[in-house]
């Protein structure tokens, strides 16, 4: 039987199968070849999308912004200082006046309860753009660039290094499980995926074949690995104070020229970015000036490295969201 997404919410990968998410990789390949091929796809003119977010963005806002105009949509992008939204009114409300208006919310928020509630009470899809715990349109995005790179995802050795509890953590996790890939969490045990969710994951993979392992130990986690990930280590929403403690317990889990030389020859590195990979930026120089560490998760020389793949990562998150909103919407 075909896959139809249609007027569904898009919160999580948990909510999703296998059959589903490949529909939505496929259906994310036709909107690239368009999109490069320069063919015009204005597949849902006269319908309206709006854009809340409670957290900064550059590619989420702006990939959901090209994608809604090459679909012929409208597009308002709505934040916490130009709207009533969380101090004057609540999400609930927000969420059916605004599904009066348009056609389709996404939200970046904190909470995942938050996207939930919106999507309980808007009457029209709801598109998670990242919360705490989840930041499920990035993971299509990963596994196309994965597929794209290593011509497969079943098999592929996929290790995460880096606070493995944040929402890349977690979201990479049940990707991985739900789409055949050994996914392996490298991080100091602090810092390993909540226990019930790591339950859920290694039941879904075993159901698609493949493994969800949690190793403290970066020489083991990171051997024989396809894909090297990592996140920065201090996630929005949490307090500044909180990067000496993180510096000190991860600053063993840097993805390093040593890393990827472990990691198998054909290995990609991979980052759903803004990254610290030198101190060209204002957080990445006060950390360099308090606690003289001038790269954090990755190393310059391996962001640079051939073998990273971060702006075709970052590329991919156009053609993929395009793809969650075309196929929720049409
Ligand atoms: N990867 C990602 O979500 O980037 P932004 O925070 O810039 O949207
Ligand atoms: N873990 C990061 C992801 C950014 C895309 C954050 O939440 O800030």
């Amino acid at each position: 039987m075909g896959v139809n997404i249609r007027g569904r919410h898009y919160l999580k990968l948990l909510d999703y199968t296998p059959e589903e998410i490949r529909y939505l990789l496929d259906l994310s390949k036709d909107f690239k070849r368009l999109k490069r091929s320069g063919t015009p796809h204005r597949y849902l003119e006269g319908k309206n999308i709006v854009l809340l977010f409670e957290k900064t963005s550059t590619r989420t806002r702006c990939s959901f912004e090209v994608a809604g105009m090459d679909l012929g949509m409208g597009v308002t992008y709505l934040d916490p200082g130009s709207s009533q939204m969380g101090k004057k009114e609540s999400i609930a409300d927000t969420a059916r006046v605004l599904g009066r208006l348009y056609d389709g919310i996404e939200y970046r928020g904190f909470d995942q309860e938050l996207v939930e509630t919106l999507a309980a009470c808007a009457g029209v899809p709801v598109w998670n753009g990242l919360t705490d715990q989840f930041h499920p349109t990035q993971m299509l995005a990963d596994l196309l660039t994965i597929e794209e790179k290593l011509g497969r995802l079943k098999g592929v050795n996929f290790t995460f290094m880096g606070d493995a509890r944040n929402n890349m953590g977690n979201s990479l996790m049940i990707a991985c499980a739900k789409m055949g890939l050994n996914f392996t969490a490298c991080a100091p045990r602090e810092l390993f995926p909540a226990e019930s969710l790591v339950k859920e994951a290694q039941a879904i993979a075993a159901e698609s074949g493949c493994r969800v392992t949690l190793t403290e130990d970066v020489k083991a986690g990171t051997k024989d690995a396809d894909v090297i990930y990592t996140d920065i280590w201090v996630s929005m929403g949490e307090a500044e104070e909180i990067w000496e403690t993180r510096i000190r317990l991860l600053k063993d889990y840097q993805v390093n020229r040593a890393v990827m030389d472990n990691a198998k020859d054909t290995a990609i590195f991979m980052h759903c970015l803004p990254s610290f990979h030198d101190t060209k930026t204002t957080i990445g120089r006060q950390i360099a000036d308090k606690f003289g560490l001038e790269e954090m998760e990755v190393t310059d020389e391996v962001f640079e490295s051939r073998q990273s793949v971060v702006f075709d990562e970052a590329e991919n998150r156009m053609h993929t969201i395009k793809a969650v909103i075309y196929a929720t919407l049409c």
